[in-house]
């Protein structure tokens, strides 16, 4: 969507993270890649995070799916969007244009949702804590922006809206028009007729929940089930006072805690790939190590729709757990780990087949190029 290499070092340098920018008709495909029924489809199913926001008598009202198709069939033909959360986890196309982003790295990336809109839906001024990508799919909507610094909420409402929204720019977009708009930049979508419009979003972990993590991940792997104990207890004057010898033995347990870089390592890309809640899935089909090892050499493998991989040095994360890349196996996994997939024949050698064969058994890799 951005071009070649340099467009991307163009687009990093001066807008990402920094200010909006509106591309005409950049991904057209998109125009017909989602309607109405497909929307209401998945916002029926229970695998599948959805949310209905309706605006009436100055009001704004959520309900969260999943719906009954009865349901959202009595809607009214104004002024609500339904919001279908994590489609990258279960449409092809939305993987799709998820990749079309592959110039921000994936470690940076977080779901792709979509709204279908009758006209006057919105879901209100507000604005999203991470970077996105607004993409028009069908149908026209009007955005308005604005970079103010007051970004108090109304209090009380059941979404995120803008107290004081003072917009400062006016555009109308049509399908394959992308917005891109930076953390906290306030902004307001309007559907002017039945409209689509798909959130390539981004996250980032948060100081607090990295620490969080990282304390989790070195009690998992302390182990330590020893107790103080204290055999030498010594009477003392004050019954009340936590004692010095007990001071001191805990000091000296957590000044032990060590944790090294490859700690590190480990910790984030296991938690940067942990799958999306809710998401199942789908276990292979028995078949034994040979027949996988066919399979492969005949129709090549991709990584399973909802599957998050990434990689650091010499290892490998997927869906929150890790592994060494195995020696030789290096170029296979970086393609699955960048391009989703790798082309028959895979040719891969014990060592790296047994590690595939474990990911088809839990259903993170398919073979065949397309999830
Ligand atoms: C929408 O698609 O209606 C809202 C997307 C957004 O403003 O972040
Ligand atoms: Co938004």
């Amino acid at each position: 969507m951005i071009g070649n290499a340099s467009g991307a070092r163009k687009f990093l340098a001066e807008f990402w993270q920094k200010k909006p920018l509106l591309k005409r008709g950049a991904l057209p495909q998109l125009a017909k890649s989602l309607d109405r029924k497909q929307m209401m489809a998945l916002a029926c199913r229970d695998d599948v995070e959805s949310r209905l926001v309706i605006y009436s008598r100055k009001n704004w009202q959520v309900e969260h799916g999943p719906f009954g198709k009865r349901e959202l069939g009595r809607l009214p033909a104004r002024n609500w969007t339904l919001l279908v959360n994590g489609l990258e986890a279960v449409l092809p196309q939305a993987r799709e244009l998820q990749q079309q982003f592959s110039f921000i790295p994936y470690a940076r990336h977080d779901d792709v949702m979509a709204s279908y809109a009758v006209p006057g839906g919105s879901v209100g001024p507000h604005f999203d804590s991470y970077d996105v990508f607004l993409v028009q799919g069908a149908g026209t909507r009007r955005w308005q922006t604005s970079r103010q610094r007051n970004l108090d909420l109304v209090a009380g409402a059941p979404l995120k809206i803008l107290r004081d929204f003072r917009p400062q720019r006016e555009l109308t977009v049509h399908a394959g028009d992308v917005l891109y708009l930076p953390p906290r930049y306030a902004h307001h979508g309007v559907a002017l007729d039945e409209c689509i419009t798909w959130s390539v979003g981004f996250r980032a972990p948060g100081r607090r929940e990295i620490i969080e993590r990282f304390l989790d991940f070195m009690r998992d792997r302390e182990r330590v089930d020893a107790m103080y104990q204290d055999p030498d207890l010594k009477a003392q004057q004050h019954a009340g006072a936590i004692g010095k010898a007990m001071l001191e033995d805990v000091k000296a347990t957590l000044a032990s805690i060590r944790w090294t870089d490859a700690d590190i390592e480990r910790c984030l890309g296991e938690y940067l790939t942990e799958p999306r809640a809710g998401v199942v899935f789908n276990r292979a089909r028995h078949i034994t190590p040979r027949a996988f090892k066919k399979l492969l050499d005949d129709q090549g493998a991709c990584l399973a729709l909802p599957t998050r991989m990434l990689t650091s040095g010499n290892r490998i994360f997927i869906n929150g757990e890790s592994a060494a890349i195995p020696a030789g196996a290096a170029n296979i996994v970086r393609q699955f780990a960048d391009n989703r997939y790798v082309p028959a024949p895979l040719r891969a050698q014990a060592t790296v087949l047994d590690l595939l064969y474990a990911w088809y058994c839990a259903g993170y890799i398919k073979s065949g190029l397309r999830p």
